[in-house]
């Protein structure tokens, strides 16, 4: 399967620094229950009373996700990022708040998505994606129109994606590919609607860093 996507590259500035031991040992224990297995994903095997099912690509430290994952604890959480040092956060995140509603993929979120089925998200979250800036990385960028088409797949009608950047260039290369597609219609009817955070979203470490060139912005989309 994941030769079906070009190889998942890393952004220079998230090089991995060493896990303590203590977080490593959590890891082991927690890891291989909270991991999704292999093969289709069957959300009702993995939470059979979730209301449903949500994903966040790209959790970074997981504080979003175990924040969302808290205040939904009727909604099954799903999760990827092949990080080893944001795994192990989100592993930390999830057994410090006891969630029993959120289950990740330490690995590329392409190779999640492949294997669930047709309109089975109710939510997707794309939260300060790496923004490869440079024009000859844009290809790297998560948001192509492959992920779109293949978003506009597994979100039920009616389901929403967010997508938030503080990187200008970025944020426009978004719009114009998720609104490019029919499946997806953006929400934004003022500025305010994409400049201030909405009132469910979390704000990550990392979003606080303000690394990008413009404010956070938010665009919502709802599957048509
Ligand atoms: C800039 S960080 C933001 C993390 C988090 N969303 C936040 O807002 O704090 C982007 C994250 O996306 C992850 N990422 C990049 N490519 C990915 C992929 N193909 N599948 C899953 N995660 C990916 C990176 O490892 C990184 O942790």
């Amino acid at each position: 399967m994941s030769d079906a996507h070009p190889p998942l590259r890393s952004y220079g500035r998230l090089k991995a620094r060493p896990i303590k031991p203590r977080q490593a040992a959590l890891v082991e224990q927690r890891l291989p229950e909270l991991r999704i297995p292999e093969g289709p994903v069957d959300a009702a095997a993995l939470m059979p009373d979730a209301r449903e099912t949500w994903l966040e690509i790209g959790f970074g430290g997981g504080e979003h996700m175990a924040a969302q994952a808290g205040r939904h604890p009727d909604v099954l959480i799903l999760g990827a990022e092949p990080f080893t040092n944001g795994v192990a956060s989100a592993v930390r995140h999830i057994d410090e708040q006891g969630l029993s509603n959120v289950r990740v993929l330490d690995g590329d979120v392409r190779d999640l998505i492949a294997r669930l089925p047709d309109a089975s998200l109710a939510r997707v979250f794309i939260l300060f994606p790496d923004p490869w800036p440079k024009a000859r990385h844009h290809k790297r960028r998560l948001v192509q129109p492959e992920m779109v088409a293949e978003l506009a797949r597994v979100l039920r009608p009616g389901g929403a994606l967010r997508f938030a950047s503080d990187w200008a260039d970025y944020v426009d290369w978004a719009l114009a590919r998720i609104t490019e597609s029919p499946a997806f219609a953006w929400q934004a009817e003022r500025a305010d609607d994409w400049r201030t955070p909405p009132v469910d979203h979390v704000t990550t470490r990392y979003e606080e860093k303000r690394l990008g060139d413009c404010a956070p912005v938010f665009l919502d989309f709802v599957r048509v």
